[in-house]
């Protein structure tokens, strides 16, 4: 214990400071998951893992591609005679073919309706790594950046940890889906200003990490014209831009940044407009940490790519991914058919969920729900969606992420993944909330009954009253005897 602390006074200020944001629930669920991980048969009580942002649903078609394709690695026999130079490239640039066929999935992501210059691709490991540097080139210590609510919460990481930036809250609200208004716009850069920060810039995520939802044009008209007239930078996330699955379409801002050219009432200073990109998402690749840095200013290309040296994408993964995406027909096949699937497993979800009376924030993209359970809430506070959400974990044994780690104004509303498993694991999370559910309702039968015979006079204010299950033991052990959910009849069928 003495050591420990010892040793917190010999690392830096970075090492040291709470920045990180990993004691947030949103990484709790995930401690919590990984000591007792859900499997079918080996531990069909486990945590299911909700909480995870991944695309598990069309790795088969990559595979398929590969078996087709035994050329595009280096590390198979058809592909080794390009071993040596593709080993020892190293060139901060990146190979050309690969930043030539990203420019162009890219455009092809935003139905061609755009294009993308191979010069001005500068590589990031990931999203995450891009956007550092991307902040390290825009913002001093202490700058600050106007975020919509509510965000992305490794934004506290990947934007300010390492990096002294500030993130400012823009305050969106449910009355009108959490889309981001002028009022809301301005009234966030003023609070900036009361708080002495110097506002750099707006950070968006479009399509949104939480809410799975698209920006429509009039928004995203109305972010440019507001950082155009303050002078400020405006960032947009766009990870999960082929990751929409429904109506209405994606809109890049680099569209409505083409359109806006030939506006002669307002002129957009293009140099202040900023792409962060990867294919985490959009294919389903995050451990090859494939982010981008597309800017639209020559300044921050070149400041990138010379910071770009500390997160590169390996060449052996740039020449496989360069053959890939130049394969038109398999691209336009895997998109199709990738949200082709992403549709099938969110209709699956929401519509499980609507059977319960669940209702979800109506979305189109991303690979998540924004499940409201406001009503499940005694109290509409943070401390009441902490109490429902240690219940999910420890009963329901569902890891899903409380709102409050995504900054969210109002209690009660929670992210929900739903694309990082299987259509069995999806049913057994189903299966679990159903029986959630119908234990609550026979609660509440109970508990009218019991107030019938004046036994319970108050505190019946749930109409919805799972919050019945509250008592302090069923929070406190995991695998209660008050567990509201008998073991599923899928998992035994498994077992
Ligand atoms: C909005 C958003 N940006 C960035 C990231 C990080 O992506 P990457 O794995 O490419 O670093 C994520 C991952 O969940 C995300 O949702």
């Amino acid at each position: 214990m003495v050591f420990s602390s010892r040793n917190q006074t010999l690392l830096s200020k970075i090492a040291t400071n709470d920045q990180h944001g990993e004691n947030s629930p949103y990484f709790d669920g995930w401690k919590a998951y990984d000591l007792d991980p859900f499997h079918p048969t080996e531990n069909p009580n486990g945590v299911i893992q909700m909480g995870l942002a991944e695309n598990q649903l069309s790795p088969d078609l990559i595979q398929k591609w590969i078996a087709k394709n035994p050329k595009a690695s280096i590390c198979t026999k058809d592909g080794a005679d390009s071993f040596k130079d593709i080993a020892n490239f190293q060139d901060y640039h990146g190979l050309y073919d690969f930043r030539k066929a990203i420019a162009d999935f890219m455009g092809r992501v935003r139905g061609n309706r755009v294009k993308f210059d191979p010069d001005r691709i500068v590589m990031g490991g990931g999203a995450t790594g891009a956007s550092e540097s991307l902040m390290f080139c825009l913002a001093d210590r202490d700058d600050g950046f106007l975020v919509p609510t509510p965000y992305y919460p490794a934004f506290d990481r990947d934007l300010r940890w390492r990096t002294g930036a500030q993130i400012v809250p823009i305050i969106c609200k449910s009355s009108n889906d959490f889309q981001i208004t002028q009022e809301a716009l301005e009234s966030a850069y003023e609070n900036a200003i009361e708080a002495n920060i110097k506002v750099k810039g707006l950070i968006i995520a479009n399509p949104s990490n939480p809410l799975g939802t698209t920006m429509d044009k009039e928004t995203l008209k109305t972010l440019l014209r507001f950082i155009n007239e303050k002078k400020i930078h405006l960032v947009c996330d766009e990870i999960y831009a082929a990751t929409v699955f429904d109506t209405p379409d994606f809109i890049s801002i680099s569209e409505v940044l083409q359109e806006m050219e030939h506006d002669p009432t307002v002129l957009i200073n293009p140099e202040l407009v900023h792409i962060i990109y990867s294919l985490s998402k959009d294919m389903g690749l995050p451990g090859f940490r494939v982010g981008i840095l597309y800017s639209y200013n020559d300044g921050v290309v070149s400041s990138a790519r010379k910071m770009s040296s500390f997160g590169l994408i390996s060449s052996q993964t740039q020449h496989f991914l360069a053959s890939l995406l130049s394969d038109e027909a398999f691209v336009e096949d895997f998109l199709t058919e990738n949200s082709r699937r992403l549709s099938k497993r969110h209709k699956v979800f929401t519509q499980g969920l609507e059977q319960d009376g669940i209702t979800c924030l109506p979305s189109n993209a991303g690979l998540f729900v924004w499940m409201d359970l406001r009503r499940l809430l005694k109290e509409p506070t943070f401390d009441e969606e902490m109490v429902l959400w240690r219940l999910i974990i420890n009963d329901v044994k569902l890891n899903v992420s409380p709102g409050s780690s995504f900054h969210c104004e109002e209690a009660g509303w929670f992210r929900v993944c739903f694309a990082n498993m299987d259509d069995l694991t999806v049913e057994i999370a189903l299966e679990r909330i159903h029986a959630f559910v119908r234990k609550g309702k026979e609660n509440e039968v109970m508990a009218m009954k019991n107030k019938k015979n004046k036994v319970w006079q108050k505190n019946l204010r749930l109409s919805f009253s799972s919050r019945i299950l509250y008592d302090e033991k069923t929070l406190m052990s995991p695998m209660s005897p008050h567990s509201p959910f008998p073991q599923s009849p899928l998992v035994q069928a498994k077992t």
